[in-house]
Order: C-alpha cells, then sequence, then structure tokens
C-alpha cells in the first residue's frame, strides 16, 4: 500500500505558487490577496481560518481577515462582502461555512463576484464544472484531483465512487471525476447496498463525516481510497471517514487523516487565489 502524502505535496504546490506570488506582485505592484470572513465562533472553523491565513502568509500572499459576531446581521454581512467585492487589492473571498443560524449563506455567497469565488461555490462557477468549460473548482474535490494526477493514478475508464453528496465536496468531487473520463457513482445516506457499490469502487471517495464509516469488507482488493473526513473524537483528534488500519491492508493507495486531503484543501484554496489575481492582469 502507498501512502498518499498530503502533506509534502501541499507543501511542494505552496512553494510552486509561492513563485507565481512573488511574480504577481512584480508585474502589478501588490500582492494576490484573499479576504476570509469567519462569522461567529464555531471552534473547527476558527481552526480552519487561522490556518488559512497562516499559509497565506507564509507564500507571499496578503490576507485580509474579518471576524463578524454571530448575530450580525444578513445587511451588515453583506456589506462586508459587497465591500471586498469592491476592493482591487482583494483577489479572492472566502466566507467559512458553516454560517451562523439566522444568516442566509445563499445570498451572502451570491454576492461574491463569480471572479473572486475562489472556494467555486458560485452559481456562475459551479455550472461552468458541470459543462466541463473550466472556472475555479471547490478546494478540496480540486485537491484530491491534484493528489490523483500528482501520484499518477488514472481516473479514465475507472469506477469511481463518491460518499457523500455535500455541495463543497460530493458533488463538485463526482463532476470532476466525470469530466476526467470516470464511470461515477454517488452514494448518500439514503443510498441501498452501499457496502457492494463502495466494493466496486477502483477509487473510492469517502466524504460522510463520519469517523471509521468505510471498513475494509467495503473495499475491493487494491483500491484507491481518499478520505476526505474531517472528524473530532471524544478528545478532539481529528478522525478520517476510514477506518485506516484495515483499509490499509486492502487499499493499494490511501490517504491519511491528518495529513492526506486537509493540506491540499488550503493549497488549492491559495492556488485559486493566485489564479484569479493573475487574471486580473488580463
Ligand atoms: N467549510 C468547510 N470547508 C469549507 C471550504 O472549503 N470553504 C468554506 N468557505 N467553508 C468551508
Amino acid at each position: 500500500m502507498t501512502l498518499i502524502d498530503g502533506k509534502g505535496t501541499a507543501a511542494a504546490i505552496r512553494a510552486e505558487l509561492a513563485v507565481r506570488a512573488a511574480a504577481f506582485e512584480q508585474k502589478s505592484g501588490k500582492k494576490a490577496g484573499l479576504a476570509v470572513v469567519l462569522i461567529g465562533n464555531n471552534p473547527a472553523s476558527q481552526i480552519y481560518v487561522r490556518n488559512k491565513i497562516k499559509a497565506c502568509e507564509e507564500a507571499g500572499l496578503r490576507s485580509f481577515a474579518h471576524y463578524l459576531p454571530a448575530d450580525v446581521s444578513q445587511e451588515e454581512a453583506l456589506a462586508l462582502i459587497c465591500k471586498l467585492a469592491a476592493d482591487g487589492d482583494v483577489h479572492g473571498i472566502l466566507v467559512q461555512l458553516p454560517l451562523p443560524r439566522g444568516l442566509d449563506a445563499a445570498a451572502l455567497l451570491a454576492a461574491i463576484p463569480a471572479e473572486k469565488d475562489v472556494d467555486g461555490f458560485s452559481a456562475e462557477n459551479i455550472g461552468k464544472l458541470a459543462k466541463n468549460e473550466g472556472g475555479t473548482v471547490a478546494c478540496t474535490p480540486l485537491g484530491v484531483m491534484e493528489l490523483l494526477h500528482r501520484y499518477r493514478i488514472p481516473t479514465a475508464g475507472r469506477h469511481a465512487v463518491v460518499v457523500g453528496r455535500s455541495n463543497i465536496v460530493g458533488k463538485p468531487m463526482a463532476m470532476l471525476l466525470l469530466n476526467a473520463d470516470a464511470t461515477v457513482t454517488v452514494c448518500h445516506s439514503k443510498t441501498v447496498g452501499l457496502k457492494e457499490i463502495c466494493k466496486e469502487a477502483d477509487i473510492l471517495i469517502a466524504a460522510v463525516g463520519k469517523p471509521k464509516f468505510i471498513t475494509a469488507d467495503m473495499v475491493k482488493e487494491g483500491a484507491v481510497v481518499i478520505d476526505v473526513g474531517t472528524s473530532r473524537d471524544e478528545e478532539g483528534k481529528l478522525c478520517g471517514d476510514v477506518d485506516f488500519e484495515a483499509v490499509s491492508g486492502v487499499a493499494s493507495y490511501l490517504t491519511p487523516v491528518p495529513g492526506g486531503v486537509g493540506p491540499m484543501t488550503i493549497a488549492m484554496l491559495l492556488k485559486n487565489t493566485v489564479a484569479a489575481a493573475e487574471r486580473t492582469l488580463k
């Protein structure tokens, strides 16, 4: 079994992006800028946002962090996003999800112009992905594709099974794999015969959010298994969707948690931001 090193791969990508970010700064006279909006005090979101800001700065990007209280009004949050949308120093805008209850997330995200939508959540970018016409793609599924690519794992003609149908991971993941010529099955909580379907996968993507959900008896001998899970156990330790110990005896490639897909998500956010900045030069 080959362990897929997301941490190392992400570090290599971040180094490549630092070069592109420096070239952008040289040409434009300003740094590529990412605005991160965190509303409320979800502890997991606070960690993610801190990591995103740190990664920006390490790669020579500029970050603009905006922290709003959980009881902020829709109008105030919207006003901030509109201000960032009009700010020439901001090339990418990210509103960390989930949002506190009472806010209309769809309406807030709709205020982010597609060209600054570095999360790839906008209707325009999702439409482009669905039509295989480029556009900005959500960071986590993009990071998975990058891992498959860098580990030279072919997708054409292979059966990819995606477990999970979220807008952030499952759906864009399925579309990316389809665009890469895989035969794609999407499973979810109402799927009948989940175990049998998973066992047919050449490439199994677990994006469920339940620790050790994918057991060894659900994995075909030699399958590629990508774990997108980011749950926390009772002690607050990060754990994936895959029973790592057991599945490592069956899979040909496997991503660990932590150190697998997670670091790639941040690297892809930087990539989308640098790309958004570069587009402003054209
Ligand atoms: N919450 C969990 N994952 C993500 C992500 O990729 N982007 C945003 N904005 N929020 C998230």
